[in-house]
């Protein structure tokens, strides 16, 4: 099963993700914890766009993520025939969600084609003003007015139908242990359906 987790900026992703990673292990689950952009040369190239040291055009940006994700892909594939539960720190969603603001959504869609769907995706929705209060850093995407048209964007793509039927929506506001037990709760009943 590959579940990717999403939601902006400060919403808690890397937190939730890796708690619920070690606590699947601990059960005794074959999990495998992963994120986008990956640790691999073109997730280099987009953390030097990101944080300033190389200057790209969106669409540029935009194919760096997508050609990412095919490598990834390919990696995850092979998890998943061994057995592994994979979760994803971010997967296909942020490119349409975040990458779909400055570009045509289809164009996003097709460079993305060759992405796996994800059985289950986490969103962990948050205020984009509660967001920015929990942002320490300083990164490409965060400003306010940015992070309120990724989160729309998250929103509106969740309520298509490709995505609402493998989607649930967390209320990220909450205490970081009210997040996790809720999220773990969900993997784990999905799990049982599964194993
Ligand atoms: P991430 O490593 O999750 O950053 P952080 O840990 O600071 O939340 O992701 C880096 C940034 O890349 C984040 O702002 C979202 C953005 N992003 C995209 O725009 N498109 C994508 O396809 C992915 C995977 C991430």
């Amino acid at each position: 099963m590959l579940i990717a987790f999403e939601g902006i900026d400060g919403s808690g992703k890397t937190t939730i993700s890796t708690r619920v990673h070690e606590e699947l292990r601990r059960r005794g689950v074959k999990s495998y914890w992963t994120t986008e952009p990956t640790d691999g040369p073109i997730g280099g190239m987009i953390r030097d766009v990101l944080q300033g040291r190389m200057e790209v055009d969106h669409r540029t940006l935009a194919l760096l993520f997508a050609a990412d994700r095919v490598q990834h892909v390919i990696q995850l594939e092979s998890l998943l025939e061994e057995g592994y539960t994979v979760i994803s720190d971010r997967y296909l969603l942020s490119s349409l969600a975040y990458q779909g603001c400055d570009l045509p959504m289809d164009w996003v869609r097709e460079i993305n084609r060759w992405a796996l769907m994800p059985d289950l995706v986490v969103y962990l929705d948050l205020d984009p003003v509660v967001a920015l209060r929990r942002i320490k850093g300083k990164q490409l995407f965060h400003s306010l007015h940015k992070l309120k048209l990724i989160r729309t964007n998250y929103l509106n793509l969740i309520r298509e139908e490709e995505w609402s039927s493998r989607t649930v929506m967390v209320d990220a506001s909450k205490s970081e242990e009210e997040v996790f037990q809720t999220v773990l709760n969900i993997i784990l009943k999905k799990l049982r359906v599964i194993l």
